[in-house]
């Protein structure tokens, strides 16, 4: 079953000063004066550590939510230079946080390390987007729903809340590249992911899980007719408002 919310979270990477809260200002613009935009829609822009508070007090009362993009495996406080903790990002007025994206993956961050990261920001009530995803490789192989099911099995517990976690399945092969999965196989890894939540949580629903790899203004109407996916995790896209909101109003319309 999909989830009543549909989101869609943009993930600036390593972009973004102060005067970039423009590109914000113009999204949150667009989503107050639209009459389609609804409480349907979930919009969180993950901007980088340092623009979290100023944009978190700036839309304090508006409809964009504001998350970071990681945290140090350690919480709160300790002698580890460079590191920010997920209670230090609540702090400044984070509400979701992604998790285990490729890129920090592929810097060294191991399952026991996410699993720490995960765990510490459900304590400082940050919503985790959790994000899983196969390579070429292990496409190629036939071996993505193996490797998905260890991904989130090695991490997600039971005694975590599901209903805090959204699952980001950004198939490595997709990001940045412009390239998308076949919608009937992304049906099926969706189902699949579902699937092992459900599993895991032991619960009749599942926690909601997005889309996220080279997701722009047109392949969106793509998208539209697989209602298992909830939402979408936008890289590149989410550097503009124009192609931001050409995605939202694209898979509304
Ligand atoms: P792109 O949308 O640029 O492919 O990036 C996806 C991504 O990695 C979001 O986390």
């Amino acid at each position: 079953m999909a989830n009543n919310i549909k989101y869609f979270i943009g993930n600036w990477k390593m972009f973004g000063i102060p005067k970039s809260i423009s590109i914000l200002d113009k999204i949150n613009k667009f989503v107050k004066s639209d009459k389609k935009f609804n409480k349907k829609y979930k919009i969180v822009i993950t901007p980088p550590y340092t623009l979290i508070q100023s944009y978190a007090k700036f839309f304090s009362n508006n409809k964009i939510s504001i998350g970071a993009q990681n945290c140090y495996h350690k919480d709160n406080f300790g002698a580890n230079t460079g590191a920010i903790s997920s209670l230090m990002t609540k702090s400044v007025g984070a509400q979701y946080i992604i998790i285990g994206h490729s890129d920090n993956r592929s810097e060294g961050d191991t399952d026991a390390m996410l699993k720490s990261k995960v765990e510490n920001s459900l304590n400082n009530k940050l919503k985790v987007v959790f994000c899983i995803g196969e390579n070429k490789e292990h496409k190629l192989g036939k071996k993505t729903f193996e490797v998905l099911e260890k991904q989130i099995k090695n991490v997600l517990e039971e005694k975590f809340n599901f209903k805090d976690i959204i699952i980001a399945y950004e198939p490595i092969w997709s990001i940045g590249t412009g390239q998308i999965p076949e919608a009937d196989d992304l049906l099926k890894t969706t189902i699949f992911i579902k699937k092992v939540l459900r599993n895991i949580f032991k619960k009749k629903s599942s926690s909601a899980v997005l889309y996220g790899g080279s997701v722009d203004g047109k392949n969106i109407s793509q998208f539209k007719k697989l209602n298992e996916i909830d939402g979408f995790l936008i890289g590149g896209a989410s550097k503009s408002d124009k192609n931001f909101i050409d995605i939202i109003k694209n898979y509304y319309k």
